[in-house]
C-alpha cells in the first residue's frame, strides 16, 4: 500500500515539474549533482523514487501472501474468475496473423500502420464523418493512451501559441505528469463535486470561462477516470459552446470508447459534437481496455484541422516529434486492431464482447450497492450506480482505504477509487464488508 508519506512526496515532485515547465527555458528536467557523496558510484546521490500511485497498487498487492486479497487499483479488466481476459476476438486476429506468411516485421512508418489509423479515425468520428472525408483529420499511431497525449502535448509545446493546459479536478494521475513533461504549463479546472458526488458543472464553467483564450483543455470522451461521472449530453453541449466562443483548444482522452456504456458510438458522442461543430481538436486513444489490449500499447493521436493542407504539414510535423522519441511504433497490436476493425464478422463479434464487459461492469454496481444497503453501511452509496464505467470514486478517504488494505488486504489508491472491473460476485462481500467496517470505524 502507498504511504501517505510517499503520497506526499509525489505531490511534491508533481509540483516542482509543473513549477520547474513554466520556468522559461527550461527543458522540464529536475537536475541533479553528477558529484558523488563518498558512496561508490556517480549515483549515489539519487533519491529512491516513490512508487507510481496507481501500478504501484499492484506492487504492494503482489508482495501480499493473503489468500484473500483483492486488487481493485489499476484498470484492468477481470473475469468473473478474477482472471485477466484475452477477448475471443484477439485470439482469432492473432491466429490470422501468425498463418498470413505475407506478413513481416519490417520497421513501420514513423506515424504506424496506415490501414489502423484509417480505422481508427472512423472508429471515433464516426465512418461518415465530414472532417475525415475533407482529409482534415491526421492520425498517428502511439503507444497507447498514454504516448498519444505526450505526443500530443509535445506538438503542442512546439507548435501552439498557448502553453496552459487545463486538466480537470481530479483526473487520471498521469495527465500532470505527462503534459508537465511534454512542456506545457498545467492548471486545473473544477470537475468534481464532493458534495453531491456528482459533477460541479457550475465550476466547470466558471473555471474555462475565465481560461486566456486558446489555452488547451482536458476532457475525458467517456467514463472519466477517476470520478466515473461524466457530462450529459445537454451539459457537453453548454461546454462545447463555452469552449469554442472562447476559442479554447479541446483535447480528448478517449481510453473508454464502448466500456462506459458498452455501445462504441455512444461513448464517441462528446467527440463528434466537437467535430461535427467544424472546429479543430485533439484526440488520444487507447485499445487497451475495449480490446483488452493492455500491454501491446496500441493508441492513437488524431487532430482534427482546419483544412487539408494544414493537416498535412501537422502531419510532417509530428514525425519530428515521433522520430527521436521512439523512431517508429510497434507493429503487432494495430495488426490486430486493424485485422478486427476492418472485417464485418470480427467487428461484431468485438461489440459483443465489449458489450458483456461493459454490463458485467454495470452487474457489480448493483451488487455492491445492495450488499452495503444489506449491510445498512451508513451513507448514501447511490453514486455506485450512478457513476460509470470502469471506476467508482467511492468517498471513502485515504485512511479509510490504508484500514481496507490492512484489516482486508484489499488494494485501491489512496483516492478511493475502485475498479469495478476487478471485483466478481464471490468478492462483493468481501470489499462491502470492509467498507463497512471502515466507514463505521474509521473517522
Ligand atoms: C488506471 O487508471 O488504472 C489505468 O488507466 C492504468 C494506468 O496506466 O494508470
Amino acid at each position: 500500500m502507498i504511504s501517505e508519506a510517499a503520497d506526499r512526496r509525489l505531490n511534491t515532485i508533481s509540483r516542482h515539474l509543473i513549477v520547474t515547465n513554466e520556468d522559461e527555458g527550461s527543458n522540464g528536467v529536475i537536475s541533479s549533482s553528477i558529484t558523488s557523496s563518498g558512496g561508490d558510484s556517480v549515483f549515489a546521490n539519487v533519491v529512491r523514487a516513490p512508487e507510481d500511485p496507481i501500478l504501484g497498487v499492484t506492487v504492494a498487492y503482489n508482495k501480499d501472501p493473503s489468500p484473500v486479497k483483492l486488487n481493485l487499483g489499476v484498470g484492468a479488466y477481470r473475469t468473473e474468475e478474477g482472471k485477466p481476459l484475452v477477448l475471443n476476438v484477439v485470439r482469432k486476429a492473432e491466429m490470422l496473423l501468425v498463418n498470413d506468411r505475407s506478413r513481416v516485421k519490417e520497421y513501420l512508418p514513423i506515424v504506424g500502420l496506415a490501414d489502423f489509423n484509417k480505422l481508427s479515425a472512423q472508429l471515433i468520428l464516426g465512418a461518415d464523418s465530414p472532417a475525415i472525408r475533407d482529409n482534415r483529420v491526421t492520425t498517428v499511431q502511439c503507444l497507447s493512451g498514454t504516448g498519444s497525449l505526450r505526443v500530443g502535448g509535445e506538438f503542442l509545446a512546439k507548435h501552439y501559441y498557448q502553453r496552459t493546459i487545463y486538466i480537470p479536478n481530479p483526473t487520471w494521475g498521469n495527465h500532470t505528469k505527462i503534459f508537465a513533461l511534454a512542456g506545457l504549463s498545467v492548471k486545473t479546472y473544477r470537475y468534481y463535486d464532493p458534495v453531491t458526488r456528482g459533477l460541479n458543472i457550475q465550476g466547470l464553467l466558471e473555471d474555462l470561462g475565465s481560461a486566456p483564450s486558446g489555452s488547451i483543455v482536458l476532457l475525458h470522451a467517456c467514463a472519466h477516470n477517476p470520478t466515473g461521472v461524466d457530462p450529459t449530453v445537454e451539459q457537453w453541449e453548454q461546454i462545447r459552446r463555452l469552449i469554442r466562443s472562447k476559442k479554447l483548444l479541446p483535447f480528448f482522452d478517449s481510453a473508454y470508447q464502448g466500456f462506459a456504456s458498452g455501445s462504441l458510438d455512444g461513448d464517441a458522442q462528446s467527440v463528434r459534437m466537437f467535430v461535427g461543430d467544424g472546429g479543430e481538436c485533439f484526440i488520444a486513444q487507447s485499445y487497451a481496455k475495449n480490446m483488452g489490449l493492455y500491454g501491446e500499447r496500441v493508441g492513437a493521436l488524431s487532430i482534427v484541422c482546419g483544412s487539408a493542407d494544414v493537416a498535412s504539414r501537422v502531419e510532417s510535423q509530428l514525425k519530428l516529434v515521433i522520430r527521436p522519441m521512439y523512431s517508429n511504433p510497434p507493429i503487432h497490436g494495430p495488426s490486430i486492431v486493424a485485422t478486427i476493425l476492418k472485417d464485418r464478422n470480427l467487428y461484431n463479434e468485438w461489440t459483443l464482447e465489449l458489450k458483456a464487459m461493459a454490463d458485467r461492469i454495470i452487474t457489480m454496481r448493483k451488487q455492491l450497492f445492495d450488499a452495503l444497503r444489506a449491510r445498512g453501511t451508513p451513507g448514501d452509496w447511490s453514486h455506485i450506480i450512478k457513476q460509470i464505467g470502469m471506476f467508482t470514486f467511492t468517498g471513502l478517504n485515504t485512511k479509510q482505504v490504508n484500514f481496507m488494505t490492512k484489516e482486508y488486504h484489499i488494494y485501491m489508491t489512496s483516492d478511493g477509487r475502485i475498479s469495478m472491473a476487478g471485483l466478481s460476485s464471490r468478492t462483493v462481500p468481501h470489499l462491502a464488508d470492509a467498507i463497512h467496517a471502515a466507514v463505521t470505524t474509521v473517522v
